[in-house]
């Protein structure tokens, strides 16, 4: 969570880094600031969007070639402009943006205060400077030494920059267990939590490592070890695309992501998937299949819509492969001291590849000896770089907060993998998995024909915009379908909704359905479509609203529920690929309707780096 932004070079800082923020605004969004070098260290801060800190600063002259900024998603401290980064140390030379969490703050604080130091705002990351001030002041050397040795001090996690009012071609940058990425211009530096700020300039970065500190300081750059030693950069050329961070004439970046799905599912696809060929090969698979294709168990560790992808994948790698999977929020896994075996393998699911939790649980799954095989989207992310081998979803930047894009294509790296651990194993004949390739090659067009259905999912949403609970139901590779549109509804319209296996319903949530109550089942034709029409028949004996999402052609489900959705069949163990799709749209114009900050749900930040 919070964004960050630096500049030194030649060029006006202040534009390059508000509009670093505008895209970064998706890591948090309460509150926003900027420090510039003109005449004098001076920081501009203001409670809300990094559009207010816009407004705010209309008429000041804020020439300088150096600056750093920060959109903040509070942890200590309400968001208010006190609280707002950038702080200052005691003195005003040295300011600092921090994102993330110092875990010690409080004992540093009051070591600090009995030293006379007094604090203007709330959060830990005033403290981190100030005891930065506090090292640098009282000790014979430079400020990069003070921040090195603050560093081995400081518990928790941190990518920070520091500007110097007494050196105004310097930037001294940190990171551990938060994302900073260098970007490298011509004469020109830019420092930034992701490289979207950074794409307009150049397309040299260096993904920072943990414990690394990098110095900018007369046009030139150094990277070191917190142990000192210095390090050789890896300087990776980008391959991201400005258009693809912007809205591109939608109204809301989740409703483009959305729409991009055909495009992005393909993409997913390409290279790696050829059915007339029989072709289907994951790159990041290949090297280790022995490993994985013999593995006693699978585990899954993820969170939100990427564990609802790693559900799906449950189903999907149990059916087709026959290893136990099993499926665990990340931040349980993580503090619960698991049983993993020397024949395990986990697999870690991010969109991000940035998730606090996740990471942690990647890193205690390593320390047990297990092999973890990484699904993210984002190049280069922390946890990309901390598994064993893993695939990328290659969906593009998914910048709403609510994750649409990042899930098919979740889902889709993950059912190529069970073929391709399908195959090696031989638990699949050769008819299904062909069957299996030419459906999967063929779900872009049927998620294009589902994207159509647009109009009639708006006319629904109008009647759901008004409820205050909706209920989610769907079977087997249905069911984590029904819990990511539970969790879309509520994370963007602030709706109640709860997913249930249709079958659960009669075990308690039942007693919720009343005719003011809209249920969404999922009931497209697979194995479990008989049960699923029973469950629909309990709902309608109780008045319930049933919004069912079916299979084209279905007359059935039609002859019973309120409202019908039909989507393109496929074969069942993909269906969630398609079936995923009305709900996304429900979601994102119930949202609407009520007025809601689509990209910027209260509360939320896209990538969760505190635990
Ligand atoms: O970046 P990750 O996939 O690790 O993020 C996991 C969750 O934070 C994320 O899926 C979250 O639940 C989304 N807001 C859901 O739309």
């Amino acid at each position: 969570m919070c964004g960050i932004v630096a500049y030194v070079g030649h060029r006006q800082a202040y534009p390059i880094i508000l509009k670093g923020l505008k895209r970064l605004e998706y890591r948090g969004y309460d509150s926003a600031g900027i420090a510039l070098l003109n005449g004098g260290l001076n920081v501009y801060k203001k409670r809300g969007k990094v559009a207010d800190l816009e407004n705010h600063l209309a008429d000041e002259s804020l020439n300088s070639t150096i600056g750093i900024g920060h959109t903040r998603w509070a942890t200590h401290g309400e968001p208010n402009d006190i609280n707002a980064h950038p702080h200052y140390s005691s003195d005003e030379k040295l300011a600092i943006i921090h994102n993330g969490i110092i875990e010690n703050y409080a004992s540093l604080k009051k070591e600090l205060e009995d030293r006379g130091h007094v604090f203007r705002s709330q959060t830990d990351s005033e403290v981190f400077i100030h005891f930065i001030e506090d090292i640098y002041n009282n000790n014979d050397i430079e400020l990069e030494e003070a921040v090195r040795i603050a560093l081995s001090k400081v518990i928790g996690a941190y990518a920070i920059v520091i500007m110097d009012s007494s050196e105004p071609d310097k930037l001294i940058a940190a990171r551990k267990g938060s994302p900073m990425v260098f970007g490298i211009g011509e004469n020109e530096f830019f420092i930034a939590s992701d490289a979207t700020p950074i794409i307009e300039y150049t397309n040299k970065v260096v993904y920072l490592n943990d414990y690394e500190i990098v110095v900018v300081k007369g046009g030139e750059f150094s990277i070191k070890s917190i142990e000192n030693e210095v390090m050789t950069p890896y300087i990776h050329e980008l391959d991201l695309k400005l258009e693809s961070i912007e809205k591109g004439g939608f109204d809301h970046f989740m409703l483009k992501e959305i729409y991009e799905q055909p495009r992005s599912i393909a993409d997913c696809l390409r290279g790696r998937l050829v059915s007339s060929q029989g072709h289907l090969v994951l790159g990041g698979l290949i090297e280790h299949m022995n490993k994985i294709v013999n593995a006693d168990r699978i585990m899954i560790v993820a969170c939100g819509t990427s564990w609802h992808a790693g559900l799906v994948a449950e189903y999907v790698i149990e059916e087709l492969t026959r290893i136990p999977v099993e499926v665990e929020y990340a931040s349980e896994f993580r503090y619960r001291n698991p049983i993993i075996r020397e024949n395990d393998v986990v697999i870690a699911i991010s969109q991000s590849g940035e998730t606090a939790d996740t990471l942690a649980a990647i890193e205690l799954a390593k320390s047990k000896g297990a092999f973890i095989f990484g699904v993210c989207n984002v190049v280069g992310s922390s946890i990309a770089r901390a598994t064993h081998a893993g695939a990328y979803t290659h969906a593009g930047p998914e910048i709403g907060v609510a994750s649409t894009k990042a899930f098919t294509a979740q889902v889709t790296v993950l059912t190529m993998m069970a073929l391709m651990i399908a195959e090696k194993r031989g638990t699949i004949s050769a008819s299904t998995f062909h069957a299996i390739l030419a459906d999967l090659e063929s779900i872009p067009q049927k998620v294009e024909r589902a994207l159509k259905l647009d109009g009639q999912i708006k006319a629904i949403a109008e009647m759901v915009a008004s409820s205050n609970n909706a209920l989610y139901l769907g079977r087997g590779y249905n069911f984590p379908v029904a819990l990511e549109g539970a969790l879309k509804l509520k994370e963007i319209s602030y709706i109640h909704a709860e997913g249930y296996p249709a079958a659960e319903m009669k075990h308690g949530p039942i007693a919720l359905i009343d005719e003011e109550m809209p249920v969404f089942v999922i009931a497209t034709h697979d194995s479990g479509y008989e049960k699923i029409v029973s469950n629909i028949q309990e709902v309608k004996a109780r008045k319930g609203k049933v919004i069912a999402v079916v299979t084209e052609g279905d007359t059935l489900v039609q002859s019973m529920a309120d409202y019908t959705i039909q989507v393109p069949d496929t074969n069942e163990i993909l269906m969630p690929l398609v079936s995923v799709i009305p709900l996304q749209l429900l979601s994102y114009h119930v949202a609407v309707i009520r007025g809601c900050n689509v990209d910027q749900p209260r509360n939320l930040a896209k990538s969760v780096t505190v635990e």
